[in-house]
């Protein structure tokens, strides 16, 4: 699984370790990995392998796939959730960062499927569980590259989701509103910032994503949007026309920012 490091990917990892999966973590930041493996095998009868990675680089991602290979362990979950955002209109972004959001964020997901899916399809046993956001469901401006990320791997995993139905292979896709993890500081806002313009009930913890997420693949569900709030504000991003809510979030997101400023 990745993006075990820190967040959601951390609590998904450890509803999973409770379930009794054997686990391996990705992510970037080893100290953090090897803290969770002891973590979760202490009192439990699971093996936990680490594998620091940087999913946005394709050799990195080959490399990790092989290694697996080789401690026997098999794939039969593979949790696509490491994902960062940058924050800014894309008039003033820096252009590494941004092509380093979509490699991690869309690229690694498209080639982890790519090269994990076969496996289980020959052998008919497998799950996919992504974390998209619902971010998929709305034009995001100042976080354009990442809310277009997510609107991709949200049809990419439903596209899955129809393929590998007749193998018997569940394909969720987990899509979070806000919450408190590192991920506001990965994109170089705060938490504070971004409660600003979302309500405070739209905001749960990572534990709470994370259930909704390993229950939503355990119950066969397409698509999961924890929260009954952020259900209601995703069934209206997605029936409004996508200019008029492009233009909505743009205009609230200056407009705090303005006020912050003064
Ligand atoms: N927090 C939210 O409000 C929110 C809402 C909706 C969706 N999401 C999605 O939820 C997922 C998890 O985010 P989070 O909120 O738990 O944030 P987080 O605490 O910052 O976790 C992000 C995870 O992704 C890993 N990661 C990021 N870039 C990576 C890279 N290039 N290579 C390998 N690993 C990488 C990080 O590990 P290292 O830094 O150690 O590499 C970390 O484990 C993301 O896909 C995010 O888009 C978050």
């Amino acid at each position: 699984m990745t993006g075990a490091s820190s967040g959601i990917g951390a609590e998904i990892a450890r509803a999973m370790a409770r379930r009794g999966y054997s686990l391996v973590l990705v992510a970037r930041r080893a100290d953090r990995l090897l803290a969770m493996a002891d973590e979760l095998v202490t009192g439990r009868d699971i093996r936990v392998e680490v594998f620091p990675a940087d999913l946005g680089d394709g050799e990195e991602r080959a490399e990790l796939v092989r290694s697996v290979e080789r401690t026997g362990l098999r794939v039969d979950v593979l949790v696509n959730n490491a994902g960062a955002s940058t924050w800014g209109p894309v008039h003033g972004a820096d252009r590494w960062a941004e092509l380093a959001l979509v490699r991690t964020d869309v690229e690694s997901v498209v080639d982890l499927c790519t090269l994990l899916v076969p496996a289980m399809v020959a052998r008919r046993r497998g799950a996919v569980l992504t974390t998209a956001s619902t971010a998929a469901f709305l034009p995001l401006p100042r976080q354009a590259s990442y809310g277009a990320s997510k609107a991709f791997v949200l049809s990419y995993s439903l596209a899955l989701r129809a393929e590998l139905r007749r193998f018997g292979i569940p394909v969720t896709a987990l899509c979070p509103g806000p919450v408190m993890t590192g991920f506001a500081a990965a994109a170089g806002t705060t938490e504070q910032d971004l409660a600003g313009v979302l309500p405070r009930r739209m905001w749960l913890a990572a534990h709470e994503v994370a259930r909704a997420g390993i229950e939503g693949l355990e119950r066969d569900r397409p698509v999961v949007v924890p929260g009954l709030l952020n259900r209601v504000a995703s069934l209206a991003a997605s029936a409004s026309p996508a200019p008029v809510v492009a233009a909505i979030v743009e205009v609230a997101r200056r407009h705090d920012e303005r006020a912050r400023r003064h």
